[in-house]
This record gives C-alpha cells, sequence and structure tokens, in this order.
C-alpha cells in the first residue's frame, strides 16, 4: 500500500509513522509520498499509451525542488506558469524543450526568458501577447514556438474561482477569433504556431467539459490545417480533479476514455498538463493541536498549530480536506470546528468535523493536501513557512527546511 493509511492504528505515509516524522520535524509540517505520485503519474502516462502524448506536470500545484525532479525522473515535461517555475523547472534538471510556459500576464522579461531557451511552447494568451512575442524574437533573430491558448467558452462545473474556460474568465483567446488570429501570426518572422492549448478549470470531475474543449481544438486544428498553419500539437492542459471526500471520482483510465476518441482521428500528437490529480493524495499537512476550547453556548474549537497560511484551500475556495487524528483514541466522539491559529474567523480548516475529543498536543492530518498547499503558503502574521518532507523507499528526508524568523527579515532594512 502507498501514501496515506493506518497501520495498528497509527497513521503512516508508505509505512513510515507520521508522528515520528513530526516529533524530529516538528509542526506544521508538509509530509508527501513519493510511491503515490510514481503511481499516480504512471497511471495517467499508462491511460494514454495508444496515443502520442507526452505529459507536462503543471509545476503550479507543488513546485518544491526535489517534488520537481521526481517527475524528471519519471520521464516526465513540466508547465511553468511564471519565470520563477521556469528556473525551478531548469534547476530541477528540465531542459527547454520538456517546458511549456503557460500564464495571463507573462511580462516582457518572461517573454525575453522563454523565448531565449527555446521552450518547446509559448502558451499565448492574446493578440497583444503574440506582438510582444514576434517583436522579442525577431529582435533576437529566432523563432518563438507558439501555441495558442484558446477559450472556448466552456463551464468546467468546478468552483468559480478554478473556472478558467467561459468568456467571463480571462484566460485565452476567444475560440471564434482564434482561426483569424492564428492566421494572421502564422505570417510573422518570429513566430511558429506549433500548437492549440485549452485549460478549462481545475478540481474538474465531470468530463464534459474536458472532452467538450478537445473537440473544439480539433475542429479548429482542422481549419487551421486548411489555411496552411502547421500544427503539431493539442495542448489538453490540466485540471482532472480527485475525490477530497471519498464520493467516486473518474480515474485515469476514465479521463483516457473520455479524451482520446475526441482527439485520435487529428493524428496530432497531445499534451497533457496533470497537476492536482497527481500530487494532491500525495501528501498532508502535519499539525499539532494548541488548545481545545469551547464556547459555552457556541461550538468547542480544536485550535492547531496549523491554519490558512499553510493551507489556504478551505478558506479561499470552502475546500472540503480530511482531517484525521494521528493515532486514534477511544474517548468518545464530539462535534468539532478544525480551526488555525490566526488572527482571522475564516482561519478554519474543517468546520463540524466529528472525531474523539482532541487534547492539546495531539496530532493531526489533513489529507490530500499535496497539491496547491505548500505553494500557497504565506508569512501572514509573521508565520514562517512549514518544513516539507519526502517519504521514499521507507525512508524519508527533508526537501524544505522550515523557514526562521531570521529568513523572514533577512529581506527587510
Ligand atoms: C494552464 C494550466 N495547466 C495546468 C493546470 C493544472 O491544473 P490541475 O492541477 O487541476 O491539473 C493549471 C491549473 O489551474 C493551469 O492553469
Amino acid at each position: 500500500m502507498t501514501g496515506f493509511f493506518r497501520q495498528h492504528g497509527t497513521l503512516v505515509c508508505d509505512g513510515v509513522p507520521l508522528s515520528r516524522i513530526a516529533r524530529a520535524e516538528g509542526t506544521p509540517l508538509y509530509v508527501y509520498s513519493a510511491a503515490t505520485i510514481v503511481e499516480r503519474y504512471r497511471a495517467i502516462d499508462e491511460a494514454f499509451a495508444s496515443h502520442p502524448h507526452t505529459l507536462h506536470y503543471a509545476l503550479k500545484a507543488n513546485s518544491t525542488l526535489a517534488i520537481a525532479r521526481l517527475f524528471r525522473g519519471l520521464g516526465g515535461n513540466v508547465d511553468a506558469n511564471s519565470g520563477g517555475e521556469i528556473d525551478v523547472a531548469l534547476r530541477a534538471g528540465f531542459i527547454p524543450p520538456q517546458i511549456v510556459f503557460t500564464g495571463v500576464g507573462k511580462t516582457q522579461a518572461e517573454l525575453a526568458q522563454a523565448i531565449e531557451l527555446g521552450v518547446k511552447s509559448i502558451n499565448a494568451e492574446s493578440d497583444g501577447e503574440l506582438e510582444r512575442i514576434d517583436a522579442l524574437a525577431r529582435a533576437r533573430q529566432t523563432r518563438a514556438r507558439v501555441a495558442l491558448r484558446v477559450n472556448p467558452d466552456i463551464d468546467a462545473r468546478s468552483h468559480p474561482h478554478i473556472s478558467t474556460g467561459l468568456k467571463t474568465n480571462k484566460f485565452g483567446i476567444a475560440l471564434d477569433r482564434a482561426r483569424d488570429i492564428a492566421r494572421r501570426f502564422s505570417r510573422r518572422e518570429g513566430i511558429e504556431i506549433v500548437g492549440l492549448h485549452a485549460h478549462v478549470g481545475s478540481q474538474i470531475t465531470d468530463l464534459e467539459p474536458l472532452t467538450g474543449a478537445a473537440r473544439a481544438l480539433v475542429a479548429l486544428a482542422r481549419e487551421l490545417q486548411d489555411d496552411g498553419v502547421r500544427i503539431e500539437h493539442l495542448d489538453l492542459g490540466g485540471g482532472l480533479g480527485i475525490s477530497y471526500d471519498g464520493s467516486p471520482v473518474p480515474s485515469a483510465r476514465d479521463y483516457a476514455d473520455a479524451l482520446l476518441p475526441a482527439v485520435r482521428d487529428s493524428g496530432l500528437a497531445i499534451i497533457l498538463e496533470p497537476g492536482r490529480n497527481i500530487v494532491a493524495p500525495a501528501g498532508a499537512l502535519l499539525s499539532e493541536v494548541v488548545d481545545v476550547k469551547e464556547q459555552p453556548g457556541g461550538k468547542l474549537f480544536v485550535v492547531l498549530d496549523a491554519g490558512m497560511t499553510e493551507l489556504i484551500r478551505p478558506m479561499m475556495y470552502n475546500a472540503f480536506h480530511r482531517i484525521e487524528p494521528v493515532e486514534t483514541a477511544s474517548t468518545r466522539e464530539v462535534l468539532v470546528d478544525v480551526v488555525g491559529p490566526l488572527c482571522e474567523s475564516s482561519d478554519t480548516l474543517g468546520k463540524d468535523r466529528r472525531m474523539p475529543r482532541p487534547e492539546a498536543g495531539d496530532l493531526f492530518a489533513v489529507l490530500d493536501a499535496g497539491a496547491y498547499g505548500a505553494v500557497m503558503a504565506s508569512n501572514y502574521n509573521r508565520r514562517p513557512m512549514p518544513a516539507e518532507v519526502l517519504v521514499e523507499n521507507g525512508t524519508y528526508s527533508v526537501i524544505k527546511r522550515r523557514q526562521t524568523i531570521d529568513d523572514l527579515v533577512a529581506l527587510e532594512s
């Protein structure tokens, strides 16, 4: 068994007891299972084996260097969303042809960096950005490889904050303008249009929007081929969700079964940019109970040493995460709100949870926190960023040390 499960009543990660890791490294602490990442990466890769494809792991989900290196070791590629993520990819050992560069507001400096490196594709967001890419590439006497990010006006049926494929969203080029724009820019000296891209949202558990976006890209690619534009690949983005609460969700196989029929006849290679689906279940946030307090006539609160600064998803997306005691207790169950230590009422990790009454000093694991967890941590209330460890082959290593207050103030004068 891989990942987080109970062994003799105690929660372990790939067989290593979480209590042992927390005792040695302190809390709050992110713990990742390398075996889960490997397993879930391979599940997607194998599901698409019958069609030419490359997996570009979305670094935005979790870009800690050791995690990025793990993907490189698996033969993966990356999707970078900023100059910083490109830099991390290079430090992790990826080469430019393994990087696609996405992002709604790429700066001149970031575009120049991507063009000079010669990344596999810059996923262009607008005609304005195409103009800038063309000018930057011509000034460097080169041609930038570009995919048009298309906005197909498709509802991902996910949380509004992570839906990106509607025309009311800021992302991409409207589908009905894309043909004209592609034709126009394909004649530019500084631009080689090599692909089409769509990413309609994240935590998608109904596959129809993904199939719809794939069909739209295939139809557009046909039109462009008729226009003499040579498309090499279709980038179908990421977005496949996971089950945070145990309810059934599509598997990697279901995902491939939904997408492949839409793209197979195009004869075009596909790129996928999975993030959450691979790393979310591979991570847990460990935290210690600081206090258990009852508001008379109100609620029972379990106050953790981790909160919205370590994991903002519950506050930002109203996201549900399972929160489990690391050691099972036989005391009676109570109804609690699990909250963080910050000066915000919205600093709540779980509302109305039934669990054995905890005590100060108990350890808790917030599960499925490997994606959009550590990467979204902040220093609000002057809280240092948590440490991160990776469990691999029956042992663990610290892959990011805990930040100190000295680290924090080092930037200030
Ligand atoms: C362009 C792009 N690709 C890939 C992803 C990864 O999405 P997910 O983590 O849902 O797979 C995102 C995230 O929203 C994205 O914006």
